[in-house]
């Protein structure tokens, strides 16, 4: 028997590699385990941004340590931690038998079985620089969601981040391979919503196709495209040409995630994010301006080496400006590698924590603020599922990916439209009646 169990870890770009590696083991013989304990391989898609999320794997490496005396099977590990640690990572754990960096990815499926058969370890010696072989999957999974990544790598060198290390510099993916992956999503009929990603989308450049004009290609091959949404959008890159590109394609979800890190010029500055307090709050004023029905998220990282009350202060004295309606928080922690790495951590564990509550807090504030000021409105609403407290409701999405419940049965599920307004707000999920049935 030939089972695999896999587990992913990280970002969406994580994801997105892992559901075409799963295509990839289907093709070629490989059955899915209905439980780790069961399975003859098994692979952890792997990430190193922050050390919670090593620590995480890191327990998990331990339990399948344990179970190869019960239950011997082949270990392998993928992704940013196998790239970053890579054969340390089995000097620290000789039970990972196999170790499949970033740059192995297009043979990793074909390593993975040789590895499973032979039961030996591999090192893989041979950097592939077809780095997109097995992205160019669609998942045959009844998903009405997909991801559908343009880039690979980060130039930027943000101080702090791990990223540019253990996914190299920025490659833009041919927008032939990008549109045959979507043809093939949208063949079916059943995918709803395409994201593009990226580390930075708007950086992307293929000859001399920038993003803006990669989406006008898409929509002008796809004239029926469904939603599209990006991630992610370095400010410093975010162009006039790209909100003009959304103001002309209503299929562009009104959704943007626009990190801005930190409300301090020093901080900014010493994070390398190339971009000031000013030029951010300006653009996003830009932004709403022109797009005045977008929802606007951000990754805000507070407790940088260096930042002081007053610094902390001007990330809080931003989110109360730019009032995002959803905010990703984190707090520093160090990378080594990275040019933070050298400076001294100044700011201690308690006061992390403090700071990160506070901003929690000012932020859940917020975002219910800005719901509760929605309701009344009318909006589109991709549904998801029958609701698990109540069968006769259907939980669904907006563009901005809010949660949304509504009275309702449907044949066209899941993933149909439903028009709908938004009558009450509890916790975070709004609640809203149907209005005009989509065919
Ligand atoms: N490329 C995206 C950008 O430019 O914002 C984000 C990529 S990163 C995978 C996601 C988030 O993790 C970042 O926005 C940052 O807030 C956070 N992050 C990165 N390095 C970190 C570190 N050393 N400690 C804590 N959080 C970190
Ligand atoms: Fe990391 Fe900065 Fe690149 Fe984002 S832009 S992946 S935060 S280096
Ligand atoms: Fe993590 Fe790698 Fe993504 S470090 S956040 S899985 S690019």
């Amino acid at each position: 028997m030939n089972r695999f169990w896999l587990e992913t870890y990280g970002c969406q770009m994580n994801k997105a590699e892992s559901n075409a590696l799963e295509e990839e083991m289907l093709d070629s013989g490989w059955i899915p385990a209905d439980a780790a304990e069961e399975a003859d391989l098994v692979i952890l898609n792997t990430c190193s941004v922050r050390l919670s999320a090593e620590n995480r794997i890191w327990g998990r490496l331990g339990y399948f340590k344990k179970l190869k005396e019960t239950h011997p099977h082949t270990l392998a590990v993928m992704g940013c931690m196998a790239e970053r640690l890579k054969e340390d990572l089995k000097k620290a754990v000789p039970a990972v038998d196999v170790i499949v960096g970033t740059f192995q990815k297009a043979d990793f499926a074909r390593l993975l079985r040789q590895a499973a058969s032979a039961r030996h370890a591999l090192t893989l010696e041979d950097p592939c620089k077809e780095i997109y072989a097995f992205a160019r999957r669609h998942s045959r999974k009844n998903d009405f969601r997909a991801f559908v990544p343009i880039m690979h790598g980060c130039d930027n060198f943000c101080s702090y981040c791990i990223v540019p290390y253990v996914r190299g510099r920025e490659v833009s993916r041919d927008p032939h391979s990008i549109f045959e992956e979507i043809a093939g999503l949208l063949q079916a009929g059943r995918v709803k919503e395409i994201t593009l990603l990226g580390q930075n989308v708007n950086s992307y450049r293929f000859q001399d196709m920038d993003f803006p004009g990669l989406l006008d290609a898409l929509f002008q091959r796809f004239p029926r495209a469904p939603w599209i949404r990006f991630l992610t959008s370095h400010p410093k890159d975010f162009s006039p040409a790209l909100i003009a590109c959304m103001k002309n394609h209503r299929e562009m979800c009104r959704a943007i995630h626009l990190p801005v890190q930190h409300g301090s010029d020093t901080i900014l500055r010493a994070m390398n994010r190339q971009y000031t307090r000013g030029a951010y709050l300006a653009l996003a004023e830009r932004i709403r301006g022109e797009l005045p029905d977008v929802l606007l998220s951000t990754d805000i990282l507070i407790g940088f080496p260096g930042e002081t009350e007053k610094d902390f202060q001007d990330t809080l004295d931003l989110m109360n400006e730019v009032r995002f309606d959803d905010a990703f928080t984190y707090y520093y922690n160090p990378r080594e590698g990275t040019a933070a790495w050298n400076m001294q951590d100044t700011v201690c564990e308690k006061l992390k924590l403090e700071r990160l509550q506070t901003l929690i807090a000012l932020q859940r504030e917020i975002s219910r603020t800005r719901k509760r000021q929605r309701l009344g409105q009318t909006v589109r609403v991709l549904a998801e599922e029958i609701s698990k407290k109540n069968s006769a409701e259907i939980l669904g999405r907006t563009e901005g990916d809010e949660m949304v419940v509504f009275p309702g049965s449907t044949k066209k599920f899941p993933g149909g439209f439903h028009t709908v307004r938004l009558d009450e707000l509890r916790g975070n999920t709004f609640y809203a009646h149907e209005i005009e049935v989509e065919k």
